[in-house]
């Protein structure tokens, strides 16, 4: 895994939203993945800013969300339709056509789980996957002890994961039991992984998945078998890793050719 450790949440993703605009410019019918969460938030507004100001297009871009909570219709503020469109869709030129995001009012889950899976096939897979990290190390909604092999299916939110998103809830008790993940193993399948981990809280997390044994105690850390897959982190989330100084080290002897901003 390439770790990236960078001063702020904003200039990691500063990183992160150049590695997405360059993949956008040199194929612009890709395939992201894009998640919900905090932590992509700084990201999706300087890719907003790109599309607003620099011109940035995504209007043949085809994107895939990583997961959507059981039960809540997409007008429902909290639902992560409902987060895309407030935070990147409404800002840019996506096509709504081309938007894919799991159905959480489907009658039929693992049916929506299948069509899901066929979707990603049938537009040729993802091409960049951005995660985000639980404090306990899941990606997407794949808690501890899910599959390493898993696909797209339901899941069951523990306890903490729901008090960590109570934020948005009001209280853990609104926050639905409930979600239709992407698995790991479709995860694994993406082309190129970007995770991002902001702040001290996820700094266990991180030095797990980063450093530790793989094991799916801790999801996140199947990304070490995964072949071209970065972490962007800010100080605090890096703080637990034995590695930092080194990290910083070939972070700042790349050459200019592999650099993410140009003359950066
Ligand atoms: P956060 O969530 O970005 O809101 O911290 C990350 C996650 O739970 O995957």
């Amino acid at each position: 895994m390439e770790i990236v450790i960078q001063p702020t949440p904003e200039a990691a993703s500063l990183i992160a939203a150049h590695i997405i605009a360059n993949l956008v410019r040199d194929k612009p019918d890709c395939v992201l993945g894009l998640a919900t969460g905090s932590t992509p938030l700084p990201m999706y507004r300087e890719l907003a800013r790109m599309h607003r100001e620099d011109g940035l297009d995504f209007s043949r871009v085809t994107t895939f969300n990583l997961d959507e909570y059981v039960g809540l219709p997409p007008e429902h503020p909290q639902s992560y339709h409902a987060f895309m469109h407030e935070h990147l869709f409404r800002h840019i030129d996506a096509a709504p056509e081309r938007i894919h995001i799991p159905n959480g009012m489907a009658a039929d889950v693992p049916a929506e789980c299948a069509r899901y899976e066929a979707a990603i096939r049938a537009a040729g897979g993802i091409d960049l996957q951005v995660l985000g990290i639980g404090t306990d190390g899941h990606i997407g909604f794949n808690e501890r002890s899910s599959s390493l092999a898993s696909r797209t299916r339901i899941k069951t939110l523990t306890e903490q994961t729901r008090r960590d998103n109570a934020r948005f809830f009001g209280r853990p008790e609104n926050v639905p039991l409930h979600v239709i993940t992407m698995g790991v193993g479709s995860i694994m399948d993406t082309r190129q992984v970007l995770l991002l981990a902001f702040g001290e809280n996820k700094a266990r997390a991180v030095a797990e998945a980063v450093e530790g044994p793989i094991t799916a105690m801790n999801p996140a850390s199947i990304l070490q078998m995964h072949a071209v897959a970065k972490a962007l982190l800010d100080e605090p989330a890096a703080s637990k890793l034995a590695l930092g100084d080194y990290y910083r080290w070939v972070f700042a002897n790349k050459p200019q050719w592999q650099r993410f901003v140009r003359g950066r």
